[in-house]
């Protein structure tokens, strides 16, 4: 078996690279470990920058998003028993984000491949990668496919990472010291927009992903686990997080779903070695409070469409040199943002009474001035 990109990971970065290079007239093949029950029930991510949207819907596949997503023209930070909108219609005029859950990115994607004959194959036992500074194979579950370049889209805890030789790559990491429980929840919102809570009891959000449905995330130990949050416990905190503010109230429902995810700054440097190329969770993660993990995915994938495009028409390898250098200059602003909304909003047991006063005299800062507010409000809605 042969063919031009092998694909590693039916996530949002490798089912979408498969689908532009569709478009341009590249093959690929996509081997996914999982079922593809798992990967489109698996609840993730819900913010979708503009150029994301844009790019989603020029590649044909954003019909259900412009019809089903929620945009956002604004977000909450609440803390001091008060709320302060950061509005995006006046500090980045006509720039907005889209509330639209990765999953059924993921599904909408899926669908475009199959539709179109993709060739994606779930369930694919032990993949490895070969050769990959000569001529790059796969194998997988006895078979064995040749590839001119393999894409490496399997998240963080992927193969293709780790099969590029020891001391090559470097890897930059930042662990928290607290994991968010992520909660999923059939209510309707109790607010029209995101709202980012301070609190000393730790941080909350309270997100959405349809007008029937909730999306909730608090600020746990490290060490949490979902066993420790009987539903009773998820709602009492979550009040207590988030009714600070005068007149709100919590409306509370059925609990879908609940899951502990660590918080961890993670990047690969470069994200390529010979014909492999690392695209998403595969070479960078973030904590999710800036929103900005699927989005880096996407802008990864957006590059490496070029890149390929060029190299498969027209021969040059020089975008595809290029590639790693021009995604981590985004990469690593992402990291900074990441941090920064991470640290002004939770709380560190190793801060004193001196460091909290610092963090709330940030967030009257942030909140005061026009030209904090315009740098939290452009890095949220996405740098071009
Ligand atoms: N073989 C085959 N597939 C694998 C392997 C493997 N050895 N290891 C992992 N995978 C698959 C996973 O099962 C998963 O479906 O690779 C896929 C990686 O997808 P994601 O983790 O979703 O990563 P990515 O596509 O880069 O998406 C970007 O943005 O919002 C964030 O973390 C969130 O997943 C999101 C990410
Ligand atoms: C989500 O809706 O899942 C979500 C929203 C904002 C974040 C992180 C996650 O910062």
């Amino acid at each position: 078996m042969r063919t031009q990109v092998g694909i590693i990971g039916a996530g949002p970065a490798g089912l979408l690279l498969s689908h532009l290079l569709h478009l341009r007239g590249v093959s690929s093949v996509v081997l996914e470990r999982r079922s593809r029950a798992y990967v489109e029930g698996r609840v993730r991510a819900g913010v979708l920058e503009q150029g994301t949207v844009e790019t989603l819907v020029e590649a044909g596949v954003g019909e259900r998003l412009r019809r089903e997503g929620l945009p956002h023209h604004g977000i909450e930070l609440r803390y001091g028993g008060r709320g302060h909108r950061i509005a995006f219609e006046e500090l980045v005029p006509g720039r907005t984000i889209t509330v639209y859950g990765q999953q059924e990115v993921v599904k909408d994607l899926i669908a475009a491949r199959l539709e179109a004959g993709g060739d994606v194959r779930f369930e694919v036992e032990d993949v490895a990668l070969h050769d990959l500074d000569g001529e790059p194979y796969l194998t997988f579950g006895g078979e064995r496919l040749a590839c001119d370049v393999i894409a490496g889209c399997d998240g963080f805890h992927g193969v293709s990472r780790l099969s590029v030789p020891e001391g090559v790559l470097t890897f930059h990491e930042r662990d928290y010291p607290f994991a968010w429980l992520g909660v999923l929840a059939r209510v309707a919102p109790s607010s029209d927009e995101l709202i980012y809570s301070r609190t000393e009891r730790g941080f909350a959000l309270h997100s959405m992903r349809t007008p029937e449905i909730s999306r909730f995330y608090l600020q746990v130990p490290p060490d949490a686990t979902a066993g420790e949050w009987p539903d009773e416990r998820v709602w009492a905190e979550l009040k207590a997080r988030l009714e600070t503010v005068p007149g709100f109230t919590l409306a509370t429902g059925e609990i879908l779903e609940k899951a502990v995810t660590p918080m961890r700054g993670f990047v690969t440097e470069p994200m390529q070695y010979g014909r492999l190329y690392l695209a998403g969770d595969a070479a960078h993660i973030v904590p999710p409070t800036g929103a900005k993990g699927l989005n880096l995915a996407v802008a990864d994938v957006r590059v490496l469409t070029e890149a390929l495009d060029r190299f498969f028409s027209t021969g040059s390898a020089d975008l595809l040199d290029g590639y790693s250098a021009a995604c981590l200059r985004r990469v690593w602003r992402a990291q900074h943002f990441s941090w920064w909304m991470t640290t002004l909003l939770h709380t560190f047991d190793s801060d004193d009474a001196y460091g909290r006063r610092l963090q709330l005299s940030y967030l009257d800062y942030v909140t005061s001035s026009r030209a904090a507010a315009t740098t939290l409000a452009e890095n949220y809605v996405g740098l071009p």
